[in-house]
């Protein structure tokens, strides 16, 4: 089918993406990706779910507290689902690294590595990840970054500098240009108040790198179809990828233990039925197509970014092949004098700017 050809195709590249996270690159330099992001509520982890299939934990309030990188890698049908989840912090190698039985697992992990990042932290909050690494014939090649909820204001038990934080922290991924943004907003509410369109909008100006994402339109109120309509057919706030719109399950059917398949039917039966939605273009239209557009992007984003990132890691490689070198590292035999006397001279270096940091003198000592 459709999904599995791209998926041969796609694979190479993406794998390739994730070897370099795995080695902690992105720390260094960017590497392209796919950003969740919008309004406390508005459906991002209800729409990961239905991508993924994994029980994003739920709730209201600030319960994303850190990133999330949702690795997934689709295996030939009949292959077992398999998880893996941990805490990618500084260095490369990712920490508290387990193997998860199975989705309600899955769940209960994530719960349980937000804590472990989380917990420690002035605020609740974490720079940190929690990585996701997830191989199932159910799911799309594909790696996403679930991101916390925009917040305004904060609530009682949180510091003032939440707000600043989470915001610090989609600021610098909105910012990164190998990032595409998807802006997940409600359909029923107003295209003027979303917050996530204004800053997607002064981080890409020319809009080439966020695609938009409406959910909830069973909710749209009767009357409002046309103006929806009209954001669908990217009239309204214009963006070169566009929009596209989702229906993922209500807090009733979630209550109703409705299964992800149940979800995925009902869509299909939503969108087919709907005296409005049923005229629109089916590329716009569902979870499954909008997963199609996902990893289409996914791969042609980094397919556009290879020969810098070849040629940035090429530099990085020289200046790190020097350092080796100023360290001694050149010499088959190292004289162990040599070695001891440049060790020596780097950590003076270091204790020197150390103390100048804690005067609060940065100055210019290297
Ligand atoms: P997040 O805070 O952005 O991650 O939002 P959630 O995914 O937790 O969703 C917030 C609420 O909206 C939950 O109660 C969901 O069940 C509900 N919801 C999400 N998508 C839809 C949808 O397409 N239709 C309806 N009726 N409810 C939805
Ligand atoms: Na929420
Ligand atoms: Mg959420």
């Amino acid at each position: 089918d459709e999904a599995a050809s791209l998926s041969s195709a796609a694979r190479p590249f993406i794998d390739l993406i994730d070897t370099l996270r795995a080695h902690g690159v992105h720390q260094d330099l960017p590497l392209p990706q796919i950003a969740v992001m919008g309004d406390q509520s508005s459906g991002k982890s209800s729409v990961l779910e239905m991508i993924s299939g994994v029980p994003f934990p739920r709730g209201s309030g600030l319960v994303t507290r850190c990133a999330t990188q949702l690795i997934m890698k689709r295996t030939p049908p009949g292959s077992e689902w398999t998880a893996r989840a941990s805490v990618s912090w500084q260095g490369p190698q990712p920490k508290a690294a387990g193997n998860v039985k199975d989705q309600a697992s899955l769940c209960a992990a994530i719960e349980q590595l937000t804590q472990v990042l989380c917990s420690s932290t002035m605020n609740g909050f974490s720079r940190d990840s929690i990585v996701i690494q997830l191989s199932s014939p159910d799911v799309p090649d594909l790696t996403l970054l679930d991101l916390p909820g925009i917040v305004r204001t904060a609530v009682s038990g949180q510091s003032a500098s939440v707000v600043e934080d989470v915001n610090g922290l989609i600021e610098a991924y909105l910012s990164q240009e190998r990032t595409i943004v998807l802006a997940v907003m409600p359909a029923n509410q107003d295209i003027a108040t979303i917050d996530i369109l204004e800053r997607a909008a002064r981080a890409d100006p020319a809009g080439e790198r966020t695609l938009a994402v409406l959910t909830k339109p069973d909710l749209v109120d009767a009357g409002a179809e046309e103006e929806v309509k009209a954001v669908l057919a990217n009239k309204r706030k214009p963006l070169r990828l566009g929009f596209a719109m989702v229906k993922c399950r209500s807090q009733r059917e979630l209550d109703a233990k409705s299964t992800l398949a149940d979800a995925l039917r009902s869509e299909a039966d939503f969108f087919r039925r709907h005296p409005h939605w049923s005229n629109e273009d089916p590329k716009k239209l569902g979870v499954r197509a909008l997963t199609m557009r996902l990893s289409t992007l996914l791969v042609d984003r980094i397919k556009v970014a290879l020969p810098s990132i070849k040629y940035e890691l090429q530099l990085q490689r020289e200046a790190a092949a020097r350092d080796f070198e100023r360290l001694g590292g050149h010499t088959a035999a190292v004289d162990a004098n040599a070695m001891r006397a440049e060790i020596v001279r780097v950590v003076a270096e270091y204790t020197t700017l150390l103390r100048q940091s804690a005067r609060g003198n940065y100055g210019n000592a290297m």
